[in-house]
């Protein structure tokens, strides 16, 4: 039978769904410790985290934990996902929900991300945050009022309270529902033990980038240069991978497609895969249909012997590296750490913090320049 086969002891793809598992934890205890010493304020929210970082004991090391731990949850996701997709349990009627769920969770976690690059409200966040308008403003017949929409609705506490609440409770209920369930009979905290120890390399390479790559918060008395940090791997930077349609395809018609109505319309098509393929199956009067037999075939062939075991765990790493490659390629040039150098209180109060009219496009009318938006952030030296 199909389920017959516990999954960890079979196959790597539950170490990483364990992986994620354990990181959205962290990522929730990080974030109660930093929630107790951030104001979200216009003008507060940057010195509260400057004061995380710099004078709260042990916050500079949770405030760059919360950082580092998206990225390894997005690896995490990534190679849980190619082994779901090459074992084809799209197909697999007794993983429905679990496929569902798991495919709708990439929502709000790249709200989560979205909105957790926001809030600091330094030079980035604010810089982020008006590339989401200009990127809803593109989108034909309703593009204008959703910009409108966007531009109307920003203050930092609404989005202080998304981060928190909103997009942390939807997390929780498709979490419970992928998993937790099931989870609750076998033992929670038995499985997040055991996978704490089998994990543990993750967790030290973590605790590693987390100490030795940090988010610089010593501004303004030690002022970066404008291209420090340009190779240096700062995480969250890696995420705006999704606004360069802005600077490579510059005004194009294409781009609402490509970035938002695009992966959108995959990601409903891939999350409810396994309900329409059962359609086939319903007609067939079979209780297996040639793809679950098929599946059932790929199953045994990834798990019948060691060899093809490395073969597929050869092919998941390779297709990991290519993505998380591309990304890195992506960004590359982003000199991450450099805004300070301009952007900090001693060129004055108009460059150190964000403005407060910063969603009236009357008195700032450069950020609707989607260009010049990007080329300021990927060569601020040279646009400006
Ligand atoms: C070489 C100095 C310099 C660097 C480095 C720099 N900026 Fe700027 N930035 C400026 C100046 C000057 C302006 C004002 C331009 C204007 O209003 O004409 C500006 C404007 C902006 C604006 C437009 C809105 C506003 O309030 O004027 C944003 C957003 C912004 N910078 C974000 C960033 C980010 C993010 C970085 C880091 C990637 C960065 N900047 C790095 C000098 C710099």
């Amino acid at each position: 039978m199909l389920n017959d086969v516990k999954p960890e002891n079979a196959n790597w793809r539950h170490y990483f769904g364990g992986l994620a598992f354990l990181m959205i934890i962290l990522q929730l205890l990080t974030g109660l410790f930093l929630i107790f010493f951030y104001e979200p304020t216009l003008t507060d929210a940057y010195k509260t985290v400057q004061r995380i970082s710099n004078q709260i004991y042990g916050g500079g090391l949770i405030r760059n934990l919360h950082r580092w731990v998206p990225a390894l949850l997005f690896i995490a996701i990534l190679v849980h996902t190619i082994r779901c997709f090459l074992r084809m349990d799209f197909v697999n009627q007794q993983k429905r929900v679990l496929w569902l769920t798991g495919v709708l969770l990439l929502l709000p976690i790249l709200f989560l991300i979205i909105t957790g690059l926001i809030i600091p409200w330094e030079w980035k966040g604010y810089w982020f945050l008006e590339m989401i308008p200009n990127y809803f403003g593109t989108l034909p017949v309703i593009g204008d009022s959703l910009k409108l929409f966007f531009l109307d609705s920003y203050t930092v506490p609404r989005y202080y309270v998304l981060h928190i609440l909103i997009f942390p409770m939807i997390t929780f209920i498709l979490v419970d529902y992928h998993m937790l369930t099931k989870l609750r009979k076998r033992g929670i905290f038995r499985y997040l033990l055991k996978h704490a120890i089998v994990v543990l390399p993750f967790l030290i390479l973590l605790a590693y980038l987390a100490i030795t790559i940090q988010i610089p918060s010593a501004d303004p008395e030690e002022v970066p240069l404008p291209l420090d940090g340009a190779n240096i791997i700062v995480p969250e930077w890696y995420f705006l991978i999704i606004l360069l349609p802005f600077m490579y395809l510059k005004n194009s018609p294409l781009i609402p497609f490509i970035s938002i109505i695009g992966p959108l319309v995959v990601l409903f098509v891939v999350a409810f895969m396994p309900y329409y393929l059962k359609g086939r199956e319903v007609k067939e009067e079979d209780s297996t249909t040639e793809i679950q037999q098929q599946a059932i075939g790929w199953r045994k062939l990834i798990m019948g012997s060691i060899v093809k075991k490395v073969a597929t765990g050869i092919v998941v790493t390779l297709i990991t590296f290519c993505i998380v490659g591309l990304i890195y390629l992506g960004s590359y040039n982003s000199p991450t750490f450099g805004c300070n150098s301009c952007h900090n209180l001693s060129k004055g109060e108009r460059l150190g913090a964000p403005p407060q009219f910063f969603n009236d496009r009357s008195k700032l009318p450069l950020l609707n320049d989607n260009e010049w938006m990007m080329k300021h952030w990927y060569y601020p030296n040279e646009v400006w």
